[in-house]
């Protein structure tokens, strides 16, 4: 890269759609989805009967509230109760609904990438449970991490729900994992979603809707290097295109080229060639077993204290504490 080109790409966004659209085969990185609109397209995604993922995490938490929320308790100094990439929150208030009304002396504190969310979070918490002390923060994960360091003065649980771990290839995501771990005291608390592998059409079909919404979400990203770079991708001259590999446990997301195009992005000074039917990799979905799950933990320095299903099994949020 040369000096001038250092000096354009002054963002993170810029930076990566810069490699990622540079680099064969290209990709983008799907924490890009997520503007206003992509907020949006992703709260109609969890609202669809295929992604069965947030229906099964619900049902968790609300089957086994009292188990869970007994099992973050501390009588003694109580707890701060941090989520990382809240998004609406609306899983989590069955359990803060239950601490709240159990004499839980707690601060949730919610933590999003979405500063829309987080503000639409804010709200309507302080409308629906006024008493609930909240301290919510905009941030990404990684950097939020080193923080949550500062957070040692009394036990503290932390949720990461959604299966948001999935979004990151096993390397990151014990990365991701032992920075927990690092942030975390023995008695601090971690608990996590994660897909669990099944039949690999169902996972097909949460990733690939009859009605576009998955569609319109990974193309998303395309419309926001318009806006925000000044870019011409003709959005609609792109396909998505989803695989999921049972032997992996990796679903993976695309957008085709359906035609040979250049685009440009003035923001970046970047001229893109695409050939016909040429791949943009957007997203990993990644899918687990206990075994796989057990791997991460060790890799990180974690252990698993136990976890909890849905009745179907297709759903597990495990409990982890620091080895
Ligand atoms: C946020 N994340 C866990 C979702 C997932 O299932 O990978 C994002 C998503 N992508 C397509 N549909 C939903």
């Amino acid at each position: 890269m040369t000096t001038s080109t250092a000096t354009i790409l002054d963002t993170s966004f810029k930076k990566e759609v810069f490699e990622g659209l540079s680099a064969f085969p290209k990709y983008l990185s799907s924490k890009y989805f997520y503007d206003k609109n992509g907020d949006k397209l992703f709260q109609d995604i969890m609202a669809m009967p295929e992604y069965y993922l947030t229906g099964c995490e619900f049902q968790i938490l609300s089957t086994h509230t009292e188990i869970i929320g007994e099992l973050f308790r501390d009588r003694e100094n109580g707890l701060d109760l941090i989520e990382l990439g809240a998004g609406d929150g609306k899983k989590t208030k069955v359990l803060l609904k239950y601490m709240a009304e159990n004499n839980f002396n707690f601060v949730y504190k919610p933590i999003d990438i979405s500063e829309n969310a987080v503000e639409m979070l804010s709200n309507n918490l302080a409308k629906e449970m006024p008493a609930l002390q909240v301290d919510a923060e905009v941030g990404e994960y990684f950097e939020v991490l080193e923080r949550l360091k500062g957070f040692n003065k009394r036990k503290k649980v932390i949720m990461v729900l959604g299966s948001n771990i999935g979004n990151l290839k096993h390397p990151k995501a014990i990365e991701f994992l032992s920075k927990l771990k690092d942030a975390m005291l023995a008695d601090d608390l971690l608990f996590m979603g994660f897909d669990q592998k099944k039949n690999p059409q169902q996972i097909l079909n949460a990733y690939n809707d009859e009605t576009g919404i998955t569609a319109a979400f990974n193309k998303n990203v395309l419309t926001r290097i318009n806006r925000e770079l000044d870019g011409n991708f003709k959005v609609e001259k792109f396909n998505h295109w989803e695989v999921y590999d049972p032997e992996t446990g990796t679903a993976k997301s695309f957008l085709v080229a359906t035609e040979a195009m250049q685009v440009t992005i003035g923001e970046l000074q970047l001229t893109v060639n695409f050939d016909q039917w040429e791949t943009i990799h957007t997203e990993i979905s990644q899918k687990y077993d206990d075994k796989i799950v057990a791997w991460l933990a060790k890799e990180a320095g974690l252990i698993i204290e136990t976890s909890f299903t849905d009745s179907q099994q297709y759903y597990k949020n495990y409990v982890f504490r620091k080895k």
